[in-house]
């Protein structure tokens, strides 16, 4: 299966991919996650990400979409399919993922929408933390990790992310309305999109989710 994954900040998209990619047994690529460990590399590259991300502006498309084409283009992701995380997220990425995919011979099975209201995402972002160690994303009142440790990896120490601020939340918001919403668009009109009510607790998102990939497969 290969799935992209969409919705505005704090949807859940992290949340649901990682679950979907385990259940499907597909990798999963995260661009959030892959951008913050270049950031975390101290490459002079790394540095210009970082400030962006934490500004809660987009990286520039071609960077993106180059760490993307090397993702696919593992020997796994080649042969069972991938769970996208967060790209594309611009048209520019939209149209070069399509045709990454058209010069391998291959397309994408399904689109998956997040949507929930503001205050839901407002509130998922400003309690959001993750584990020091591992990257391990928890809620502090929604999805606390169990016995205040992480689940993954056991440790005891957690963080809030940089653009979980305020103002870069704002910035990611009007991002993802200007130049994600005609991404949705594209997909829609190309017969691939399916909305997910990601409103309600984690399991009943899960549901919705698995529930809009069986009525695909
Ligand atoms: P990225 O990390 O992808 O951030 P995002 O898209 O803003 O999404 P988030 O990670 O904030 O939210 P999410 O929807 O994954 O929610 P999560 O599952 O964590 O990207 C960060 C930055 O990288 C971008 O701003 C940009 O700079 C750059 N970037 C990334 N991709 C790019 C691209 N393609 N092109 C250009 N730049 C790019 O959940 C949020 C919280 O809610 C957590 O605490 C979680 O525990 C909790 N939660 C989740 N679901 C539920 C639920 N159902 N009920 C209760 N709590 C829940």
């Amino acid at each position: 299966m290969r799935i992209v994954v969409l919705g505005p900040p704090g949807a859940g998209k992290g949340t649901q991919a990682e679950r979907l990619a385990d259940d499907c047994g597909v990798p999963l690529i995260s661009t959030g996650d892959i951008l913050r460990d270049e950031a975390a590399s101290g490459s002079g590259i790394g540095e210009r990400i970082e400030r962006r991300m934490a500004e809660g502006r987009l990286v520039p498309a071609d960077l993106v979409t180059d760490l993307v084409r090397q993702r696919i283009d593992r020997p796994e992701a080649r042969s069972r399919g991938f769970v996208l995380d967060g790209y594309p997220r611009t048209m520019d990425e939209a149209r070069a993922l399509d045709d990454a995919l058209s010069d391998r011979d291959t397309a994408l099975d399904l689109v998956l929408l997040l949507e929930a209201e503001r205050e839901v995402l407002i509130d998922r972002l400003s309690g959001r933390i993750r584990c020091t160690r591992c990257g391990a994303v928890y809620h502090e009142r929604l999805n606390p990790p169990p016995g205040g440790r992480c689940s993954r990896c056991g440790n005891t120490e957690f963080e809030k992310r940089d653009d979980d601020r305020p103002e870069a939340v704002e910035r990611r918001l009007d991002e993802y309305r200007r130049q994600t919403e005609p991404v949705v668009d594209h997909y829609r009109e190309a017969g691939l999109l399916r909305r997910v009510d990601a409103s309600g607790d984690i399991e009943h998102v899960w549901n919705r989710t698995r529930r809009q990939v069986d009525a695909r497969s």
